[in-house]
């Protein structure tokens, strides 16, 4: 495993991580080229393939982040980001949670008879149960309030029961599932300027600090223009970058070089969470 980690691999993924070991990747982001949205050079991509591949090179209790969205093809959503999901369950994956990645500043749309389309889905598959979550807390809008007779619900249990509320209400809440970005303006987002769907960087950051410690083994086999490698490095992960496209592995390790703090290769238990601190606007 070595000859990959803190590499950017020019390659077919299907190649490159059949020479894997078993259960090492903590984490895996990645977003597929889907529905032949976009232009990347007629490369094919064997979906199949990935998944079953994915499944055993994660290790017990990982998590696949997979950021995908459905082309609208004869006025109909083709429904692949669907059929994926389930196709994860099938290899064995848990559907731990559906998020969604909202775009603040989504491409404008010509009008075809629906609304502007602003999001695409965050699926989160863990291996078993996951065993790393760093949640990210936000504000409570009524902190500090007594609220008499407030209850909630319990989504964990199969039956829905109705619990009272802590008394007085927390300062702070594990933030929601729709999570909401800029896309392209940030300056550590301008570098990827050339490809034509580049992560933002913030994204990337949050999943990351979410299901991973320090020193743990980050993937992303589709890497294009290096967003996850680029912040994986910068929050002392390894990572590991895949793309077929010699212009993008080379725009990706540009993008790693300016990063001047290297990852320590680290294998031994760090389990301190890092639990970063946000305010919802
Ligand atoms: C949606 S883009 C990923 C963008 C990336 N998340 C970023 O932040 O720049 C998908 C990438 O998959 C790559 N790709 C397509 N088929 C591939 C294959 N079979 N093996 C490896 N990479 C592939 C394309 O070259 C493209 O860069």
């Amino acid at each position: 495993m070595d000859n990959f980690i803190n590499k950017i691999i020019q390659g077919n993924y299907a190649d490159i991580m059949q020479q894997f070991d078993n259960k090492v990747i903590d984490l895996t982001i990645t977003s597929p080229p889907y529905d032949d949205l976009r232009n990347y050079k007629g490369y094919v991509f064997p979906f199949e393939k990935i998944v079953q591949e994915l499944y055993r090179i994660t290790k017990q209790g990982g998590v696949v982040v997979w950021i995908v969205a459905d082309a609208t093809i004869n006025a109909s959503e083709t429904g692949t980001s669907f059929k994926q999901a389930l196709y994860f369950k099938e290899t064995g994956f848990n559907l731990h949670d559906t998020m969604i990645f909202r775009k603040k500043n989504p491409i404008p749309q010509i009008y075809r008879k629906r609304y502007a389309n602003e999001f695409e889905y965050m699926f989160i598959f863990s291996k078993g149960v996951v065993k790393t979550h760093n949640p990210i807390l936000v504000d409570c809008m009524h902190a500090g309030l007594e609220l008499n007779e407030t209850t909630y619900k319990n989504y964990s249990k199969n039956e829905q029961v109705r619990e009272k509320l802590a008394k007085p209400v927390k300062e702070k809440k594990i933030k929601g599932n729709i999570w909401e970005y800029v896309v392209g303006k940030k300056q550590e987002d301008q570098e990827a300027k050339g490809h034509p769907a580049p992560f933002p960087c913030e994204l990337v950051k949050d999943h990351i600090l979410s299901w991973t410690n320090c020193g743990d083994i980050v993937l992303d086999p589709m890497i294009g223009s290096g967003t996850t490698a680029r912040v994986a490095c910068e929050l002392h992960r390894n990572y590991i970058g895949i793309d077929i496209s010699h212009e993008y592995c080379n725009m990706a390790r540009q993008r790693v070089k300016r990063i001047e703090r290297q990852p320590t290769i680290m294998f031994q238990e760090e389990t301190t969470p890092i639990i970063r601190l946000v305010s919802e606007e």
